[in-house]
């Protein structure tokens, strides 16, 4: 069962990013498994799954920013943690090209910082370090990228991750060199699931049409996305920490995609449509957009043999059920966090 040797590693799980929208769905899955866990994040934002869920009751963690390295230091110092989840980032596109200065601050410099502060805290024996499948050199041809291809950043936000990629090796190499814990890297595509509403994505947009009846607009229809449900990665992320603190070797970076090849944003727009009828109007602008790629397909056969991983839902019941959790939460028949540990409890039963 996920998560047997992370209940029997010697301290709890120091994940970065609590507050965020996956970092709140993998506080309520530790939580479901039973595995200690302590978060360090910025203040969650007003509208965020973690404010929603009322997270802050029920997991332990501390406001604080992993640009500064000495508070960091102190705060693992203090929780001495077994393992480390990296998720903290300034995650989003279109603010990279508006903010790119503290995207790279952020995404680059303060994984810098989670590693350093992690290698001077002797109880970590493994980091696992999120980017994105954003990483990869795309040609837009739709192929499937797998683990060893270049990496290549055209976005700031996409570059930024390259970065943190190329920090991530070099504390691989230091590891390697001067000892210190094992760092992995996991890529993963767009994640959805109930109570995201971060600005510029397209389930929140489509959400946030429905609540404000004005028109969503669509940007690029034809784009191709690796749409999953936000607890598959993160089942996978807790097996490739596993295997970190437990095996030799393991792989240095793996991708977690779906199975089946990316819908396009007008087929999720379709679903939508089915799910919400009349409540949902739509305008699209098939221009083909120079800020995001066209198309993104992972390929995560690594995963799938090393860690047994798959994922559980394809890519429409992830949109179903994602916008299923947004209906229910509209309708109020239950909490957020009711809601949130139905999918976990599913999720968790299918593996
Ligand atoms: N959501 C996706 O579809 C997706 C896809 C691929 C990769 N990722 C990656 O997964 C990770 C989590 O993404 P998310 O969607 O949960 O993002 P999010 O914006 O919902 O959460 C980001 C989290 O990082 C924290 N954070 C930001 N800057 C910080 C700082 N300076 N110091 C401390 N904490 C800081 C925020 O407080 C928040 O807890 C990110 O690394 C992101 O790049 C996300």
């Amino acid at each position: 069962m996920v998560g047997d040797e992370l209940k029997r590693a010697n301290g709890p799980i120091f994940i970065t990013g609590h507050t965020g929208f996956k970092g709140s769905w993998l506080s309520l899955l530790l939580n479901h498994l039973g595995i200690e866990h302590f978060g360090y994040s910025l203040e969650a934002e007003e509208n965020s799954l973690y404010k929603r869920a009322n997270l802050e009751s029920v997991s332990k963690g501390v406001v604080g920013d992993i640009r500064d390295l000495e508070n960091l230091s102190k705060v693992l110092t203090e929780v001495r943690p077994s393992g480390v989840i990296h998720l903290a980032a300034q995650p989003l596109v279109l603010k990279s090209y508006q903010e790119p200065i503290e995207t790279f601050q952020t995404n680059c410099i303060g994984t810098a910082n989670v590693l350093k502060a992690a290698f001077d805290t002797p109880t970590v024996g493994v980091i696992l370090a999120i980017t994105t499948d954003k990483v990869y050199r795309n040609d837009n041809t739709g192929r499937r990228f797998i683990e060893s291809d270049p990496l290549e950043g055209k976005d700031p936000y996409s570059a930024s991750k390259v970065a943190a990629e190329a920090v991530c090796a070099a504390w691989q190499q230091i590891s390697k060199t001067s000892g210190g814990p094992k760092v992995l890297v996991a890529r993963a595509g767009n994640v959805i699931g109930g109570g995201d509403f971060a600005r510029d994505r397209l389930i929140p947009d489509v959400i946030r049409a429905v609540t404000s009846g004005k028109t969503l607009q669509i940007r690029s229809p034809l784009a191709t996305r690796p749409w999953q449900h936000v607890l598959d990665p993160l089942v996978g992320y807790l097996k490739y920490l596993e295997v970190g603190l437990t095996v030799g070797s393991p792989p240095k970076a793996l991708n977690f995609g779906p199975a089946e090849s990316s819908l396009t944003v007008s087929q999720v727009v379709e679903i939508a449509s089915d799910l919400f009828k009349e409540k949902l109007s739509i305008q699209f602008h098939d221009l083909p957009t120079q800020t995001e790629s066209q198309n993104l397909d992972l390929d995560s056969s690594q995963s799938n043999s090393v860690l047994a991983w798959k994922p559980r839902w394809n890519q429409e019941d992830a949109i179903k059920r994602t916008f299923e959790w947004w209906k229910c939460a509209f309708s109020g028949a239950k909490s957020a966090i009711e809601e949130c540990d139905k999918d976990v409890k599913d999720s968790i039963l299918r593996g």
